[in-house]
């Protein structure tokens, strides 16, 4: 499933995002994407439970005109199937900050460099519980 929120929601550079996300008792991943455009995302959050052989990491990425960059990885991995989880980012010209759901915080560069994001995305096994930018 794919869900696109809004497309009257901008997310700049000191704001703070906030999802809640409850993955399918059956997920095997789900993706949160920030970014212009499905083409150009700075930020692609991907939970992987059981996904292309990994098993519970997550996986980073930025896409750029449709071309993937390099991959970071995280082994915390505070999720767990059927049960909601909720993310707090907020980012500048150079870093997304993700507090996950057990308090941690991981960040990841923000190689688009830009300072206003109106593309968003949750997509996988999973659905938006609700949505928030302040
Ligand atoms: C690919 C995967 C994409 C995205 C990307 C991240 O293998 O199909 O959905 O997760 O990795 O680098």
């Amino acid at each position: 499933i794919r869900i696109d929120s809004p497309s009257n929601m901008t997310f700049k550079e000191g704001q703070e995002f906030k999802v809640r996300i409850r993955p399918q008792d059956s997920c095997s991943s789900f993706a949160i994407n920030i970014g212009h455009d499905s083409e150009n995302v700075a930020m692609h959050f991907n939970a992987r439970f059981d996904c292309q052989g990994d098993t519970n990491t997550i996986v980073f990425n930025s896409l750029s005109g449709g071309s993937w960059g390099d991959e970071l990885r995280e082994g915390n991995f505070p999720f767990v199937r059927g049960e909601e989880c909720k993310f707090h980012i907020n980012f500048n010209n150079e870093q997304f900050y993700i507090k996950l759901p057990d308090g941690s915080m991981l960040n990841f560069p923000n190689r688009l460099g830009d300072v206003k994001y109106q593309y968003f995305d949750v997509s996988g096994e999973a659905r938006i519980v609700g949505i928030k930018i302040k």
